[in-house]
């Protein structure tokens, strides 16, 4: 196996990864895990060609690296799902294999993917890793960016280093929806949604390197006016995804990307999402909480 380095570089750090000499389909030996996970700690993101996974396979992989998380967050109901439910579905279709239509709930509700995030912020216990399958892509568009948030932490000044380390932040789906205007929950997904909490600075647990743990999901900082709040965390997103510190994979069918959400954050691109077929598919590891929960 071998790791070469495709994104940024910032200072002594690399970012991205693309591996090759190695078949994920197969069972890996605990040698091959450890090294993949050292990538993962080196890189944040690692790229992997020609993985044509069945989703028996893509279980199989993912739980070398720890427990998936035990179901799917979105308005997809259960009766509805196209996959199992251990695999978040990141497609445009229904679970006939047809695309949604432009007014689907589903479809609006999934354009949010579009917005910085990482994985599962909104859950109390957020991911450490996502493991995404390109089944079919798309002619044109539905690239994946990463931003790297250690490199952005290190980058900003020691006075707002100072400022955000004891910050505490409230995340939810219902505030990155609304951020599109999408407000159409149900009081069960209202429920379900509820906001958690989570540090704004993080400590990697392998490496040690802090970084800083933006997502589209926060609409609050404890403690602080709501605009201020917002404006800030604006701010943050900004200087964090700037160029520098962003990669932009380009999709082809047997394409794995992994990435480390405690290290870094992602969006979707547009594409023709009511013309052409985009089937990805997703498998998620549980991380731990970065901080503990108390009532609002
Ligand atoms: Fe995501």
């Amino acid at each position: 196996m071998d790791i070469k380095h495709i994104g940024p570089r910032n200072g002594e750090w690399a970012f991205v990864g693309e591996v090759s000499g190695i078949d994920l389909t197969r069972p890996l030996d605990a040698a091959q895990v450890a090294a993949i996970d050292a990538g993962m700690d080196r890189y944040g993101v690692l790229v992997f060609h020609g993985q044509h996974f069945t989703d028996e396979q893509q279980v199989a992989f993912s739980v070398n690296f720890g427990a998936l998380e035990p179901g799917v967050s979105n308005v997809t109901k259960p009766q509805d799902r196209r996959l199992q439910l251990n695999i978040a579905d990141i497609s445009n279709l229904d679970k006939d294999n047809q695309l949604l239509g432009r007014d689907d709930k589903r479809r609006m509700f999934n354009l949010g993917n579009m917005l910085w995030h990482s994985d599962s912020s909104f859950k109390a216990t957020p991911a450490k890793y996502s493991l995404l399958s390109g089944r079919a892509v798309p002619t044109h568009g539905g690239e994946t960016q990463f931003a790297d948030m250690r490199a952005a932490y290190e980058s900003f000044p020691e006075d707002i280093k100072a400022l955000i380390e004891p910050m505490v932040t409230e995340h939810s789906l219902l505030y990155s929806r609304a951020l599109l205007g999408f407000t159409e929950f149900d009081e069960e997904e209202r429920q379900a949604f509820a906001p958690v909490l989570q540090r704004l600075v993080r400590v990697h647990p392998s490496t040690g390197r802090k970084s800083v743990f933006l997502s589209s999901h926060i609409g609050i900082i404890r403690g602080m006016p709501t605009p201020e709040a917002r404006m800030l965390v604006r701010d943050l997103t900004e200087a964090a995804t700037q160029p520098n510190f962003v990669h932009t994979h380009h999709w082809r069918a047997g394409d794995l990307v992994v990435w480390d959400n405690r290290a870094t954050m992602h969006r979707a691109r547009r594409y023709n999402d009511t013309g052409e077929v985009r089937d990805m598919r997703r498998t998620t590891i549980e991380g731990t909480p970065t901080v503990m929960q108390q009532a609002a």
